[in-house]
């Protein structure tokens, strides 16, 4: 069994986030969102794992990877997201015969993907699809499924036949392939992976719909993000790696190497990743401030600050931010008495 992840895509809803970098290098709850994908193939039996890049997002994500261990990882180059059908279109010669398992690289799980490697490699189904109940499932693919097996995938349907979503993980067999030989665009112009399954299903093979354990998340939009990073952080141990002077750590509380925590308070669960600085602060529940991130004379709860941000002295508390890399939040000294912003496209600030 192979592992192909998918991580070419721009974010188009995580803008500006997504300008700079691609989702699955994010950082949630200490880690690149990947890294997860990565454990849980890892966890799954799979070690022969291909990543695939686009022009603009190789760079970063093999950055993200340097130095995985415990998998043979392989970079395949998609030179345009077409779709995430054509993703595995780009991956055939690597992917050969053999079954695979089709991993959105911005998708987090929370109890892995054991289950449907499991139940494909019990024998008979074409595909096992990871299904998951959703509150709007106009966001995803949609299934319709009668006693375990998918009758009808819908991608992005403005009337769902159900509310049970695709969630980000698909086992394959190499029949796919040739399904996805002649498929055709959809109307939003990509080679969707929904139609070539809804065609295994047309052409009378079994497609598994498998409900997901515990949570999933696909972290399209900032809030997503911030609810990853609080469920990730609930189940984090607390370990004290760091230098806390004068400073009060309060529950489940990560301080890796090389961070300095100073007359501060931090509320677990929190991580204050290597190298970053807390001095004169609070830093709240949900919290993860990332590597080189300094949080100083000001108070942050529920958010994410990435790597070398910087929070100055900010008179109003941070409440479900999420502050990109090297980004800065800092306070204004002398008249006149204004908020002076430098925002990138898209960007989004709450004033309260
Ligand atoms: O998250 C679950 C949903 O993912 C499913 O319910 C949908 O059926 C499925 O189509 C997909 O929808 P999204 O619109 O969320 O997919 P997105 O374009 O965000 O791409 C998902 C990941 O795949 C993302 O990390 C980028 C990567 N990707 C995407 C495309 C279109 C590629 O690597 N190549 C591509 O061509």
């Amino acid at each position: 069994m192979k592992g192909l992840i998918l991580a070419a895509g721009r974010g188009t809803r995580l803008r500006p986030l997504t300008h700079t970098r691609p989702k699955p290098v994010i950082r949630v709850a200490g880690r690149p969102i990947i890294h997860y994908a990565l454990d849980n193939l890892k966890d799954a039996g799979v070690r022969e794992i291909g990543i695939v890049v686009s022009p603009d997002t190789r760079t970063d994500v093999q950055a993200a990877l340097g130095g995985v261990e415990g998998a043979r990882v392989t970079y395949i180059l998609q030179e345009q997201p077409q779709g995430l059908a054509h993703a595995v279109r780009v991956a055939r010669g690597w992917l050969g015969d053999d079954p695979f398992v089709l991993y959105l690289g911005d998708n987090l799980f929370e109890r892995g993907i054991a289950p449907f490697v499991q139940a494909f490699d019990r024998g008979g189904p074409a595909a096992v699809v990871a299904l998951a109940r959703v509150e709007d499932p106009r966001q995803f693919g949609v299934a319709e499924v009668a006693g375990g097996r998918i009758l009808r995938l819908v991608e992005k349907p403005e009337r769902p036949p159900s509310d049970l979503a695709v969630a980000g993980v698909y086992v394959f067999g190499p029949r796919i392939h040739r399904v996805i030989e002649d498929l055709e665009p959809s109307a939003r112009g990509e080679y969707e992976i929904t139609d070539a399954i809804q065609r295994l299903i047309d052409g009378g093979h079994e497609v598994q719909g498998l409900p997901i354990e515990g949570w999933w998340k696909d972290t399209g939009r900032a809030e997503d993000l911030l609810d990853a990073n609080r469920l990730l952080l609930a189940n984090v141990e607390p370990k004290n790696e760091g230098r806390v002077e004068e400073s009060r750590l309060i529950g489940r509380v990560v301080i890796e190497a090389g961070a300095v925590v100073r007359r501060s308070t931090v509320m677990g669960p929190a991580l204050i990743a290597a190298g970053s600085r807390v001095e004169d602060a609070f830093v709240g529940p949900f919290t993860a401030v990332g590597p080189g991130a300094e949080v100083r004379g000001s108070e942050v709860e529920y958010s994410i600050v990435a790597d070398r941000a910087v929070i100055e002295n900010v008179p109003t508390r941070l409440q479900e931010c999420v502050i990109g890399v090297g980004a800065r939040v800092t306070s204004r000294e002398g008249l006149p008495r204004a908020h002076r912003l430098v925002l990138g496209d898209a960007s989004r600030v709450e004033i309260g």
